[in-house]
């Protein structure tokens, strides 16, 4: 693989984009936080540094920093935002801070021709500003390459270091041409292969998880979802029988989940599958249960508890293999401090790979959510899993509030189902990050023909997010609501009302519990 990018990390909320971009040129990027050690990061042996934006001030003496040693690594570096600042700062220039923060659109003109960064963009183009504090001298040696009517220093070079700074944020969509900008930095600048892809990561990654686990069984928890699945694929195409699937059948799961399992791991992948149904077992630990938090736990102990029996019943078993995606790996900077709160116990088995004595294989570490379902469609599995929503590890559970039962899941099931199966025929499944209904606990009263009603009420969400960490609720056409509405009145037993579900995250949360 050729030389990778190194992007520095100063709390930009942007920054995981500013590593998906690159990917996205077919160069392979990782993010540091700031503070990494100077041997750490030269030991990354990056071919080109970009270092991110953040909402400090490079005035303020807790603002993170780093040496100039950054600047003299023989490769070029570009800082964007927060970190063009950085770079006036720690090579001699002046910044002052400023009380206007601008942030939001605006139109910059190239103000010099020939430089390699900005080649073959538009003269005057809309970008994605943001800035707080003011250059007011340039370090020595670089020069103007774009301005704005209030910020002059947009875009700054020193095209014999090549260092170059931009005072917008290219990685964003609102920045048409920035997609342009981190080519030319990349491909032009720093000279950098575009050889990332995912045909090339399954044959690196199937040699190092066999050099991993030689001839030990390896056994991996299967959901129905996107990263177990895909890390079942691999496994399978890596190390063919020394794998075990383990598919733990809780009783919340979607609408003919486990056949859809059975069917594609079973039969087409050949896996030594094992279905273990635990419905009953969850159903009963559950009886009576109202409060979210406890059902979250009795559902991760109890899953935790399933999954160790049937594991430990497994010879030469040593390893686990679990869906741990890049997000989850990247140390966050919290440029802003304060502690952070828990708002939901989201993780769901937690501790198992300790418990039971197993090393662990992560086999998605490196990757984004986008890169694993093309890793998945790589490995052939079928797009309608690989373009699946996120689905919560308790399932149906948190989507249940109030007490569970086995006819308020079928109630919820079944509506789910309907819900799919009609954004899918309408085109809008894709546009959505996620869908689901919830069942609420409240009865109302209707009318159907000449009889009186009195069942439950199911609200329906749609939320479009990137991370699943903010969300806001999706316009669905009222003609398409009102489909969605009737069926489920009609074709579900138990609901007789329908509500949209328009609170954004924040404040709300995607699922209900
Ligand atoms: P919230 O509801 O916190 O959800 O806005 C954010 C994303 O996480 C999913 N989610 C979970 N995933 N175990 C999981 O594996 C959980 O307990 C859990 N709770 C929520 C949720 O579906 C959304 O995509």
């Amino acid at each position: 693989m050729g030389r990778p990018v190194l992007i520095l990390d100063f709390g930009s909320q942007y920054t995981q984009l500013i590593a998906r971009r690159v990917r996205e040129l077919g160069i392979y990027a990782e993010i540091y936080p700031f503070n990494r050690s100077r041997a750490e990061i030269e030991a990354f042996g990056a071919g080109a540094i970009i270092l991110s934006g953040g909402p400090n001030s490079v005035t303020s003496e807790e603002a993170p920093t780093i040496g100039a040693w950054i600047f003299e690594q023989g490769v070029p570096v570009l800082g964007i935002c927060y970190g063009l600042q950085l770079t006036c700062q720690l090579l001699g220039g002046r910044v002052a801070a400023s009380d206007d923060r601008e942030y939001g659109p605006a139109e910059i003109r190239l103000t010099e021709e020939g430089s390699p960064l900005t080649r073959g963009l538009s003269a005057v183009q809309g970008v994605w500003m943001s800035h707080g504090d003011r250059v007011e001298a340039l370090p020595e040696g670089f020069s103007i390459l774009a301005q704005t009517d209030s910020t002059p220093f947009a875009m700054i070079g020193c095209e014999a270091r090549q260092l170059y700074g931009v005072q917008f944020h290219p990685e964003v969509h609102h920045t048409p041409e920035g997609l342009k900008l981190l080519q030319n930095f990349c491909f032009g600048i720093a000279g950098l292969r575009s050889d990332w892809s995912m045909a090339d990561f399954l044959e690196r990654k199937a040699q190092e998880i066999q050099a991993q686990v030689g001839s030990d069984r390896v056994i991996c928890g299967l959901s129905g979802g996107v990263d177990s699945s895909v890390v079942a694929a691999l496994l399978q195409q890596a190390i063919g029988d020394q794998l075990t699937c383990i598919f733990v059948d809780h009783g919340m799961l979607r609408q003919g989940e486990r056949q859809q399992v059975k069917a594609l791991f079973g039969s087409h992948f050949e896996s030594d599958l094992r279905v273990i149904d635990a419905e009953a077992e969850f159903l009963d630990a559950l009886a009576g249960v109202s409060d979210p938090e406890q059902k979250r736990k009795i559902i991760g102990r109890l899953f935790v508890e399933v999954f160790e029996r049937e594991a430990k019943g497994l010879e030469g078993a040593k390893w686990l293999a679990q869906g741990t995606l890049y997000p989850d790996v990247i140390e966050s900077v919290s440029p802003l401090g304060g502690p952070s709160v828990t708002i939901k116990s989201h993780n769901n088995v937690g501790g198992l790979p300790e418990r039971m004595g197993l090393g662990l294989v992560e086999p998605l570490r490196e990757l984004f959510k986008d890169e694993v379902r093309a890793l998945g469609r790589e490995l052939g599995l079928p797009d309608h899993l690989v373009q699946r929503h996120p689905f919560p590890g308790p399932g149906l559970a948190v989507r249940c509030p109030g007490v569970i039962t086995r006819d308020r899941l079928e109630t919820l099931r079944a509506a789910d189902h309907i819900l799919i199966e009609e954004l899918y025929s309408s085109g809008w499944y894709h546009r959505c990050w996620q869908a689901l209904c919830v069942l609420l606990p409240v009865r109302s009263v209707g009318v159907m023909g000449d009889e009186r009603t009195y069942e439950e009420v199911l609200s329906v969400r749609a939320v479009t997010s990137t991370d699943g960490m903010t969300a806001d609720w999706v316009q669905l056409p009222h003609e398409l609501l009102g489909r969605i509405a009737s069926r489920i009145v009609n074709e579900v037993r138990g609901v007789n009302r329908v509500l949209y579900d328009i609170t954004s995250k924040p404040p709300g949360t995607i699922e209900w519990e």
